[in-house]
This record gives structure tokens, sequence and C-alpha cells, in this order.
């Protein structure tokens, strides 16, 4: 579990599973992805999620809060199931119900996820990726302290050729990024 000043990241739980499908459903969450999710689609996002926090040992954590106990999204660490030329990476992602945007939830949880993928897990580099007009999104990664480098703008391969979300911008962080001069 990690926590942060407002946030726990913890374990799912069965109570979780109508929040994220409410989240899943709604269409200012979903705007940047190809559809919003039935309850039956968020059930087999939860088992694909689950088996990735197995599997690794991290993941997408469900996001608390911690004054209210109320499931705010998910933020957490994941191994891109896909390839492109910055694969096999690590990245850092984030999902929020809507009622909890701005007010900074998102770049705080990240914060500690990153801090995990460094410190735990002897990360060297992690990255985070978007399609460009996700513009929220990029914010976040730009308040991580991520950077953008246009050559490493990517079409996603699980998205059609001629769609509309294909194109895709990566934002990088590396730990110790003084080391490299040294
Ligand atoms: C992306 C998301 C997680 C951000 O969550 P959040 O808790 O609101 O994020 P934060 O409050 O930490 O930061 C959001 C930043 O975006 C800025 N922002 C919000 N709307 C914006 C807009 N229309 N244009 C430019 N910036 C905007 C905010 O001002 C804030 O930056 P600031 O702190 O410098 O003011 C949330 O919007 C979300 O879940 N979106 C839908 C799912 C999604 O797209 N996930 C990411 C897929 S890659």
């Amino acid at each position: 579990m990690l926590e942060t000043e407002r946030l726990l990241l913890r374990e799912w739980r069965d109570e979780d599973r109508e929040p994220f499908a409410r989240m899943n459903a709604d269409p200012r969450v979903m705007e940047f992805f190809a559809a919003t999710l039935t309850a039956a689609q968020t059930d087999a996002m939860l088992e694909r999620v689950q088996a990735h926090l197995d599997r690794h040992g991290f993941g997408w954590w469900p996001a608390e809060l911690k004054e209210t106990g109320a499931f705010v999204g998910f933020i957490g660490l994941a191994v891109p199931y896909f390839e492109a030329h910055f694969t096999p990476c690590v990245e850092v992602g984030w999902r929020l119900a809507a009622d909890h945007w701005g007010r900074g939830l998102a770049t705080e949880g990240a914060r500690a996820a990153l801090r995990y993928g460094f410190e735990e897990l002897g990360l060297r580099e992690i990255v985070s990726f978007t399609v460009p007009a996700n513009v929220r999104s990029r914010r976040v990664m730009e308040k991580l302290g991520m950077t953008r480098n246009p050559a490493d703008d990517f079409d996603h391969p699980r998205i059609p050729e001629g769609h509309p979300l294909r194109r895709h911008v990566l934002y990088r962080i590396v730990t110790n990024p003084g080391l490299a001069s040294l």
C-alpha cells in the first residue's frame, strides 16, 4: 500500500467494482479512449488488472480518498502489453472519476507511484503516453517532471490506421538524471 497526504493506493476490493464501472461508463472520463466501457467490460478489465498485479507485484492500484474512504479512480505503474520503439518499459498512468479532477490528486498519487518505481523496484526510467489532445493528462506528466521529445511520438499499434486516437505523445523520466553526466 502507498500513502500520500490525501490518498491511499491499495489492493482492489469488491466494493470498488461499482464506482470503477461508473467511472469507465462516463464519456468525460473516456473522451480520449476508443469507447466507454460496459459493466461487463469493466469486470474483464479488473481481471486483467488483478492478473498484472499478481504477476508483477505492481500495477493499477485503486486510489482511495483518505478523508472519506471514497474510490476516486486508479493510479499506478504498468508494463504496456504492446510493442513500440520504447518497449519493454514501465509506464505510470491514471484515471480518475470526473468529480475528483482538478485538485492535484492524479499528480499526488503518481508522484508516489514514481517514487515506488525508482526506489523499491529499482527502475531507471518510467514513461507515460497519451493522445496529443489530452492536455489534462499531459499537464500531469509535466508536473511530475516528465519530458517529451517529439521524436518519440508514435502510432499506437493497437489502434487502427486512420483512427483519430492513433497518434500518441511519449513522456519519459529518468531517475537521478545527474548521474548520466558523471
Ligand atoms: C488526467 C486526469 C487523471 C487528471 O487528474 P487531476 O487529478 O485532475 O490532475 P491534476 O489536478 O493533478 O492536474 C491536472 C492539470 O491539468 C490542468 N488542466 C485541466 N484542464 C485543462 C485544460 N482544459 N487545458 C489545459 N490544462 C488543463 C489543470 O489546471 C492541472 O494543472 P495545474 O495544476 O498546473 O493547474 C483526469 O483528468 C482523468 O482521469 N482523465 C480521464 C482519464 C485519462 O485521460 N487518463 C489518462 C490517460 S493517458
